[in-house]
């Protein structure tokens, strides 16, 4: 594939699904943003998009106009969504309507873990998929880097690092720009058809290991705590509603009593090179480097 094909983006302005645009942009693919205001126009196309269309994964009519013409889909579920799983059903629907060939589909490590709603809510989108006709590619990204983003600013300014979580736990971890370049490796080739691919770093550091990464660079104590949710959501300014929180909390839940391990793998052999790691992107933060926009995504998930 090349320059000949158009990509549909769902959330080509956000803060994920926006890595995706560039990735794709990079390699002479044209890219179409699926956008909902001007705003999000704008940064869709400061994000690389040839072309918005203005189209809602809850109007199934308008994404039959978002579809024409495109030879293939990213998708991402917005996070914490009620409806995630209806909004994707809608775009697998459209795409196969529209006969696009290929469906890149965003969800999440484990995400049979029907315990937690976020992870659950992948499951209808993937079975849809199986049954679709396209071809489709399934990324289980591990718990995002950017997530981190957050706390470094609250460990530069008082030395803590305070999550609703145990301080030992094991998580496995991925820079989102290193899913984003799979999708896009996705999209533009058949190595990855058909094939449902977990992806993490290597390392499964815990919060202990990362307050320590950063004591190092900051050179000064930093102090790692366990705290409680309803503290740390309050602390953290969190924008989300009752129901979301108390999804967040599962979440948090999960990881405090099991961790949230994963196999590291086949990031590695997809992308022909070692992943971007922990280490790597502490140390982004610490140069000021790493972009703005991840550090300060208006939503952040897990
Ligand atoms: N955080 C993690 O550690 C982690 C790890 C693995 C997987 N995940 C999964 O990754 C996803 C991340 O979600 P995100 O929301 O943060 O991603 P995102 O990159 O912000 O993409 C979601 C996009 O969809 C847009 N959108 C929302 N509602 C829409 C609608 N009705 N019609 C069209 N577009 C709509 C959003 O726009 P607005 O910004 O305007 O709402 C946003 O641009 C979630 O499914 C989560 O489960 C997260």
């Amino acid at each position: 594939m090349d320059s000949e094909i158009t990509v549909l983006c769902v959330g080509g302005s956000g803060r994920y699904a926006g890595m995706v645009v560039p990735e794709l942009a990079k390699r002479g693919v044209r890219t179409r943003a699926i956008v909902r205001n001007e705003d999000e126009a704008k940064v869709a196309r400061s994000n690389g998009a040839t072309e918005v269309v203005f189209a809602d994964l809850r109007d199934p009519r308008s994404l039959d106009s978002a579809t024409k013409g495109v030879d293939g889909v990213f998708h991402i579920g917005p996070v914490f969504a009620s409806d995630e799983a209806q909004m994707g059903l809608n775009m697998v629907e459209a795409a196969r309507r529209g006969g696009v060939r290929k469906f890149v589909f965003s969800s999440v490590i484990q995400p049979t873990n029907t315990d937690l709603a976020n992870h659950a809510s992948k499951i209808p989108v993937e079975n849809a998929l199986f049954a679709s006709g396209m071809e489709y590619t399934l990324l289980h990204p591990a718990n995002l880097f950017q997530n981190f983003a957050g706390a470094w600013k609250a460990i530069v300014q008082t030395g803590v690092y305070a999550e609703p979580n145990p301080v030992d736990r094991r998580l496995a971890r991925v820079d989102y720009r290193d899913v984003a370049e799979v999708a896009a490796i996705a999209l533009t080739g058949d190595r990855l058809a058909y094939g449902s691919f977990e992806l993490c770093s290597e390392g499964m550091l815990t919060r202990l290991e990362i307050g320590k990464l950063a004591s190092d660079l900051l050179r000064k104590p930093v102090e790692v705590r366990e705290i409680e949710f309803a503290g740390w959501a309050r602390q953290a300014k969190l924008p989300y509603d009752a129901r979301e929180l108390a999804m967040l909390e599962k979440i948090h839940a999960h990881i405090s009593e099991h961790g949230m391990p994963g196999n590291s793998l086949t990031l590695r052999a997809i992308l022909g090179r070692p992943a971007r790691t922990v280490r790597q992107y502490v140390e982004e933060l610490w140069r000021g480097t790493t972009a703005e926009r991840t550090a300060s995504g208006s939503r952040p998930g897990v």
